[in-house]
């Protein structure tokens, strides 16, 4: 059987499969599908150094092939992450991400540097790119905010930094290739793409919150075109994301030039997605004859 270990900033993943950041619970009723300890590696929702009570309802719709959340980032702070959510995340014995964000550059330092502290947590991602904060993607979005918040938090944290990014810029390559030149050891991409949709009886927009991100399906192969233009740009690994429903859908990725692949929105639909995914990686590998997924990442640069 074809070896699905990836590594990524010298850490050792046993295969590319995680969950989106937001997207998945670590709750026991997870266990009856399979068991997180099953996953490449896990990551938790976005926490901020304090608490917060994220936005007004409704939070999330339906929409075709997808859905938009609004969700705004409630979180217990970073007390609540050390004490509940991480004791309950070290169980499954992969390595954790954990997922920061901040209103402010120290802000950014602060929850990080508590993060780093407890010596238990293999990565931090920074969450550069929330649509549904006021100033949540704008850290992404501007060349400089971006190059400082990654330098300042790499200097003062001694864990591998991953910036997770906007597609909701020019060009999401150019903030790739900005994140390595600033100390990135990975980049995470795509986070939600802003969108809204109204309510025709009451005629005004439907979420709290008015606008929403955009997940699942829909936004898959912008997520692929993502990836694929900032391989072309960056060295660093890159942890792609964006509608992966299925084991061909997290290939593609992985052929566009993803190490390791991040499945959000799709865990609502089916719980058993990144098991299948995992399954589907292994038996395309084995019936294409390669003998790792190392072998193909990036493949599908060869005819560009
Ligand atoms: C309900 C929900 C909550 C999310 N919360 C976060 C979050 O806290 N932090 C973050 O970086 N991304 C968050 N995201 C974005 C996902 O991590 C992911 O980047 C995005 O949804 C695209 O992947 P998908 O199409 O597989 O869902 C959230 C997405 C959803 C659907």
């Amino acid at each position: 059987m074809a070896s699905l270990e990836v590594e990524i900033a010298g850490i050792r993943l046993k295969n590319p499969v995680m969950p989106a950041s937001g997207a998945y619970e670590y709750s026991e009723e997870r266990k009856s599908f399979f068991s997180p300890g099953e996953l490449g590696a896990i990551i938790n929702k976005t926490i901020f150094l304090e608490k917060r009570i994220g936005n007004p309802p409704p939070r999330i719709v339906e929409t075709p092939c997808g859905m938009l959340n609004a969700i705004g980032i409630p979180t217990g702070g970073i007390e609540d992450f050390i004490e509940t959510q991480l004791p309950k995340m070290e169980s499954f014995g992969v390595p954790i991400i954990a997922s920061v964000a901040g209103n402010s550059i120290e802000d950014f330092l602060e929850v990080s540097e508590r993060v780093a502290e407890t010596g238990k947590v293999s990565f931090i991602e920074l969450n550069l790119s929330c649509p549904n904060l006021s100033e949540g993607i704008e850290w992404a979005r501007d060349r400089k905010q971006l190059f400082s918040v990654i330098e300042r938090v790499k200097a003062s944290v001694d864990i591998p930094i991953i910036a997770k990014l906007s597609p909701m810029v020019s060009d999401v390559a150019e903030m790739a290739a900005v994140s390595e030149d600033a100390g990135a050891d990975a980049v995470a991409l795509i986070n939600t793409y802003k969108g809204m949709v109204i309510d025709i009886e009451e005629k005004k927009p439907l979420l709290g919150n008015l606008t929403g991100g955009l997940s699942g399906p829909a936004i898959h192969p912008l997520a692929v075109y993502a990836v694929f233009s900032s391989y072309r740009k960056i060295k660093i690994p890159i942890i792609g994301i964006g509608g992966i429903a299925s084991w061909s859908n997290a290939v593609e990725m992985i052929l566009a030039g993803a190490t390791a692949v991040g499945i959000g929105m799709y865990n609502f639909v089916n719980p058993m997605v990144m098991k299948e995914v995992i399954e589907g990686i292994s038996n395309y590998l084995d019936d294409n004859g390669f003998n790792s997924v190392k072998e193909i990442v990036g493949l599908a640069h060869r005819l560009g």
